[in-house]
Order: structure tokens, then sequence, then C-alpha cells
């Protein structure tokens, strides 16, 4: 099998992160690129320099040229910058899909039949526009956020049980906000309902319910939690290892159960927008969009969160993108 050719559209944190957990792993060549002059190859260098410690055969390289991006199999975006103080939300939607239109516009010329995964905020909206501009088919344009934010969701589930996050699953669906569903229905322990083990654990159902409405409260707030530790940025070790999960899914064929900021074409009722659903990831990207039983709370909720999606990608074509 020839080596995969991925490319890092943006060598910030996450950037730098992906590409060292990229060549640890040998999934592919690695073309990291930046408009910051010098930034990638030296991140590109550094990282390249470790290959005899880290044993990986594969290339790392940093560039300021789209050409050096040429064909790639797989193309991440993480361009794009963080809301600054004083900032509305409008001026960084504006600020990101002025940058997002020039990386699509590249990556479309460059890399006509990449499977493209973007992680650039405001998510959803970046998602839709690269979709716009690059007409590329939607099962090979899709956006990081569920599976990080599942991973989240465990998480805080295992600390609570003092069980290991290996064994739990946990799902959340929607928008990449603070309006996304934990499902706290689906979570589960190998297979044992969490909220059955909270119950024992607490003696009571409305106890349970407390402490499962606590963690999802922190899901939904848990990229804030880290940016406000951080001060300087938003989390990026998380973000990259969720992305290298969906390439891992993507280049081995591996045909996983992740949730992926998917376009929904009637699924779910939905049709046009890019939200967040399980779906079945191959070597053709999303290959398939799950439907899962809501109950009318549940569904209550998504529907929620599929409005915010709206929203903001309204407030981005009102801003003329
Ligand atoms: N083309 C390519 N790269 C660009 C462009 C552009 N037009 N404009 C900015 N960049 C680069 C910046 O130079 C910077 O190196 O994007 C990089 C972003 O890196 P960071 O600011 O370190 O941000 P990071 O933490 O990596 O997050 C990237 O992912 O999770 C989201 O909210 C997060 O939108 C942010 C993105």
């Amino acid at each position: 099998m020839p080596r995969k050719k991925i490319s890092l559209i943006g060598g910030g944190q996450i950037g730098g992160v992906l590409t060292q957990l990229i060549a640890k792993r040998q999934l592919g060549d690695v073309v990291l690129f930046d408009i910051v002059e010098d930034m990638p190859q030296g991140k590109a260098l550094d990282i390249a320099e470790a290959s005899r410690v880290d044993g990986f055969d594969v290339k790392v390289t940093g560039t300021n040229s789209y050409e050096d991006t040429k064909d790639s199999d797989i193309v991440i975006i993480t361009a794009g910058l963080p809301r600054k103080p004083g900032m509305s939300r409008d001026d960084l939607l504006t600020t990101n899909a002025e940058i997002m239109k020039v990386v699509a516009e590249n990556v479309k010329r460059t890399s006509p039949n990449a499977i493209v995964i973007i992680v650039s905020n405001p998510l959803d909206a970046m998602v839709t526009l690269f979709k716009e501009i690059s007409g590329f088919e939607p099962n090979r344009v899709m956006g990081q956020s569920g599976v990080l934010d599942s991973s989240r969701f465990a998480t805080f589930i295992a600390w609570e049980l003092g069980v290991s996050v290996k064994d739990i699953n946990a799902l959340v669906l929607g928008g990449h906000g603070d309006t996304m569903v934990p499902l706290k229905r689906y979570a589960n322990v190998n297979g044992i309902p969490v909220m059955e083990l909270l119950e024992k654990k607490y003696g009571s159902k409305e106890k349970a319910d407390e402490v499962m409405n606590a963690i999802i409260e922190r899901t939904k707030m848990a990229g804030g939690e880290v940016v406000k530790l951080l001060k300087t940025g938003s989390a990026f070790y998380s973000p990259a290892s969720s992305t290298v999960a969906m390439v891992e899914a993507i280049i081995y064929d591996e045909k996983r159960v992740l949730p992926v900021c998917a376009f929904l074409q009637g699924e779910y009722g939905v049709n046009g927008y890019y939200v967040g659903v399980p779906v079945i990831l191959g070597e053709k990207g999303v290959e398939k969009v799950i439907e899962i039983d809501l109950n009318e709370e549940e569904k209550a909720l998504f529907e929620n969160s599929v409005n915010a999606v709206k929203n903001l990608v309204a407030d981005m074509k009102r801003l003329g993108y």
C-alpha cells in the first residue's frame, strides 16, 4: 500500500500536536502548512529530528506553499484565529470565514480528491463554508467535534464511577456549541447503563439524575473550562487526538461508528446542514449516517441544537459568505 499523504492546513497548537501524533503512528507523510513564514518548517524539523527515538520513517515537512500539499489523500484544517478580547462572535465568524475561503479554494485546486476534516471554529459554519466553496461530495467533507465532546463526556463519567474510561461508551450529538446533546440514556459501561450504576451508587433516581446532569453541563462547557485555565488559547491535545482517531478510521477503513459533524440529507429530519451525528467512518469518509431513536426529550434537545447550527449558518450568509 503506497504511503498516504496527509496535509495539515494550520500549523498552530493543534497542527503541531497532530503532526507529532501522525508521525509517531506512521499514518502517512505529513505536510504542515501555515502562512507564518518559517514556523511550520521549524516545527516539522523539530518533530522529524525525533524520528530516531520515536522510530518513524514517514516524512514530515513544513511549508508556506500549497503546491507542497498537492494531491493529498487527507487534508486536516485547523487554520483560524481564536477569539480575542473585545471581538464579537460576528467578528470571529468573519475573520475565520475569510481564512476558510482562501484555504478551501487552495485545497480544491491542489488536492481535488482529498478527504477533508475540519477542526477550525466555529466548526459547523466552517465545515459548511468549505463544502460550498470546494464543491466536494459531502461524504469527504466533515468536521471534528463529536469524537472530542464524547471523549470528554466519557472521561467525566469514568471519574464519577471510578471505573476505566476504556469501558465507557458515551455519545454527544448536535452542533459544536453550548447546545450540544450528551445522551445520558445511551451512555453505558460495557453495555451496563450508566444511569443504572449511578442509581445503585446513590440509592435514588433523583440523585442519579442530578449527578448526570452536572456531568452533562460540564461536558457542554468543557472547551471553555480549558480556555479559562490556559488563558492563552483553547484545547489542543484532545482535539488533535480526536482528529487522529478519525484519520485512523479512514486510512485503515475501520468502519468505526463515531460521532462526526456530517452533512445531513434528510436524516434526523434535517436537510442540507452539517450536524454532529454517529456515522460509519471508513476509506470513503462518511460512509453512512446512523439514525438512532430519540425520545421526545432528546428530540427537543437535538432540534434546539440544530436550530443553533441553522442560526450560525444564517449569520455567516448574512455576513456575505
Ligand atoms: N492559512 C493557513 N493557516 C492560517 C491562516 C491561513 N489563511 N490564517 C491563520 N493560520 C494559522 C495561524 O498562523 C496559526 O498558526 O492557523 C493557526 C491556528 O493555530 P492556533 O492559533 O494555535 O489555534 P489552535 O489551537 O491550533 O486551534 C485551531 O481549531 O479548535 C479550533 O478554535 C480552534 O479555530 C481554532 C482551530
